[in-house]
This record gives structure tokens, C-alpha cells and sequence, in this order.
């Protein structure tokens, strides 16, 4: 066992009985926390990030505790703040304090298999699968005590990347399914690319989903707090911080590493690229996702 993990990422793969389903989560996990988080009983105020890992998690959790928490940072690390669904289980998110009410939750799982509840808020954010596809690469390179792979390299993590087997499956099908849902009417279907591009219309359009309390206060005294949450939610602020992760990591493999759209052009193939471009035609034919991105085709 330990040798096939030179040659690719450890993971373990993990069923839900109910449904059958199968997924595959990094190899720190296990099917006891996957179990332990499929019991959680979603609350009407609970506030989900969801998405395919390395598409903008981690920036759209810190925007939505800001607003929440009116521009406060993280009293503690974002580790101890925000739960993971599928690594903490149901008693770390049962244990939040009523005080930090709504609870915020982050999930990389698939659509069904995220907790429901009509009143809940669900976000969901994605970016185009080849920079998340990098990201990743240098995801698992860093957290390399996790993933135990002796010889990280970027043409296997395609080929496994391309059939599914990493954390969460397939990403155009957990896009797929999620899209499919974008105009639920608690659900708030984001990308990172237009973050990126304009974030004040997107925390405000974040902001007002979450409410139009958080957006009115946001606004008071001239905007001072809109005005500390673009701050405090820029790159180059986390990147400053030293709070996103527990897991070792060596300081040349930042976890808030790059940042930008359209990084692929610097580690991707032409066929990679290709690769993963024609995927993404064919995943779209019926679903519509491959118009996602059009208007970023100068960078894609
Ligand atoms: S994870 O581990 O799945 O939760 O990772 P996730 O947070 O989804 O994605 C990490 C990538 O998001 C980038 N990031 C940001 N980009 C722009 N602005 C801000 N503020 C920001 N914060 C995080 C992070 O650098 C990772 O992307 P890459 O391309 O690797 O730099």
C-alpha cells in the first residue's frame, strides 16, 4: 500500500450507504468523519461554501465571515473558525458556540450529499478547471504529509485529475450539479474569475444574499466596513496571514500561493490545456457550463 502512494496523491475513497454514492476525500480522512459528517442535520440559519476543491474556497469563506461578522476577522485560526463538513464531522459543527450563530460550513462535497434545508444559504464557487487544476498540483505538493506522493508531478496528477480520482470526483461533475441549481432560490452561484475582477459588486452581491442587514450595515459611516472587508479579504492580506492551515506545510509552498487567472499558461501543456478545454465542451453540451467562462476567453 504505502508504494502506490509514491507514484500518486493518497486519498481514500468513502460511501454513503443511503445513496450509494462514492467519493474520493484526501488520506487524512476516513469513512468514520465522511459518516459522522452525513449525520449532520442542516439548521435553518447554517450557511454552506461549497465547491471543487482549489476553485476559491478559502477567499470566499473569509468574504462571508466578514460580512457576518461585520468586517472582524477570525478571533482564532480560519481552521478553528470555519469546520469542514467531511473532515470534522457533525460534533465539531453541532459545537459552535450559539454566540457564532450562523454557523459557517465548508464543504468540497458533491451536491447531494451536502446537508438541506430550505432556509439555509448555500454559495457556491468555481474557477476554470485548468488554474484549479494547477492549484491543486501545488495543493498537494505542499501538503505533502497528507498526500505522502514521493514525485509530485504535474502530467500524472492530469491523467488522474481527468478520470476523477482526486478529492471530490470529477469537477465537471461536480460543477454540473451544482449549476444545475444556481437559481435556487437559497442557493448563490459564484466565480472566482469575477471576484477576481470586480470583488466590491461581488461582496456586495454576496452581502445581500446573506441578507440585507449585513449589506445596510456594511454601507453605514460612508462604508467603512465594506472598505475593511476588501481589504482584509485581498490577496495580498491573506497572504500576510499565517492561519489557513494546521497541517505542515514548508514556507516555499505558500498555501495562499499565486492568486491570478489564467496561471495554467505557465504549467499546462498545450495538451493538458486542450485536454481539459474539450472536457469541458462535452460536459457542457446539455448542461450550459462551457459558456461559463466566455467572457474570460482572453485568459483562457
Ligand atoms: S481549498 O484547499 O480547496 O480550500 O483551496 P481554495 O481555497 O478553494 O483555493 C485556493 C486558491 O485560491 C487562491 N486564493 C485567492 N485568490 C485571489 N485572492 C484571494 N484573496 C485569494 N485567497 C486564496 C489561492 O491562492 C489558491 O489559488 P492559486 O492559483 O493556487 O494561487
Amino acid at each position: 500500500m504505502a508504494d502506490k502512494y509514491l507514484t500518486i496523491p493518497k486519498y481514500v475513497k468513502v460511501k454513503d450507504e443511503a445513496t450509494g454514492i462514492e467519493i474520493v476525500l484526501p488520506g487524512a480522512c476516513s469513512q468514520k468523519d465522511f459518516e459522522s459528517a452525513r449525520k449532520y442535520t442542516a439548521k435553518d440559519s447554517d450557511v454552506y461554501v461549497c465547491s471543487y476543491p482549489k476553485t476559491g474556497t478559502t477567499w470566499l469563506l473569509t468574504i462571508v465571515w466578514l460580512i457576518v461578522h461585520h468586517g472582524e476577522e477570525f478571533p482564532k485560526s480560519y481552521r478553528d473558525s470555519i469546520p469542514t463538513l467531511e473532515f470534522d464531522g457533525c460534533e465539531s459543527i453541532e459545537a459552535i458556540d450559539d454566540s457564532e450563530f450562523p454557523r459557517i460550513i465548508k464543504t468540497h462535497l458533491p451536491y447531494k450529499l451536502v446537508p438541506k434545508n430550505s432556509n439555509a444559504k448555500y454559495l457556491y464557487i468555481t474557477r476554470n478547471p485548468k488554474d484549479a487544476l494547477v492549484s491543486y498540483y501545488f495543493h498537494v505538493r505542499g501538503f505533502n504529509s497528507v498526500y505522502h506522493w514521493k514525485n509530485p508531478d504535474l502530467s500524472k496528477l492530469y491523467e488522474l485529475y481527468m478520470k476523477g480520482e482526486v478529492t471530490s470526483g470529477l469537477f465537471f461533475d461536480h460543477l454540473k450539479e451544482w449549476y444545475a441549481h444556481r437559481n435556487d432560490p437559497n442557493v448563490l452561484f459564484l466565480l472566482y474569475e469575477d471576484v477576481k475582477q470586480d470583488p466590491r459588486n461581488e461582496v456586495l452581491k454576496i452581502a445581500n444574499f446573506l441578507g440585507g442587514e449585513y449589506e445596510k450595515k456594511m454601507m453605514m459611516d460612508g462604508g467603512k466596513i465594506l472598505e475593511n472587508i476588501l481589504e482584509r479579504s485581498s490577496f495580498s492580506h491573506m497572504k500576510g496571514k499565517n492561519v489557513w492551515h494546521t497541517t505542515f506545510r514548508p514556507e516555499n509552498e505558500p498555501f495562499i500561493r499565486k492568486g491570478v487567472v489564467g496561471d495554467w499558461k505557465n504549467h499546462l501543456s498545450a495538451e493538458q490545456a486542450d485536454g481539459l478545454d474539450r472536457a469541458l465542451m462535452e460536459h457542457g453540451k446539455e448542461s450550459g457550463i462551457s459558456k461559463l467562462w466566455d467572457k474570460y476567453a482572453e485568459f483562457l
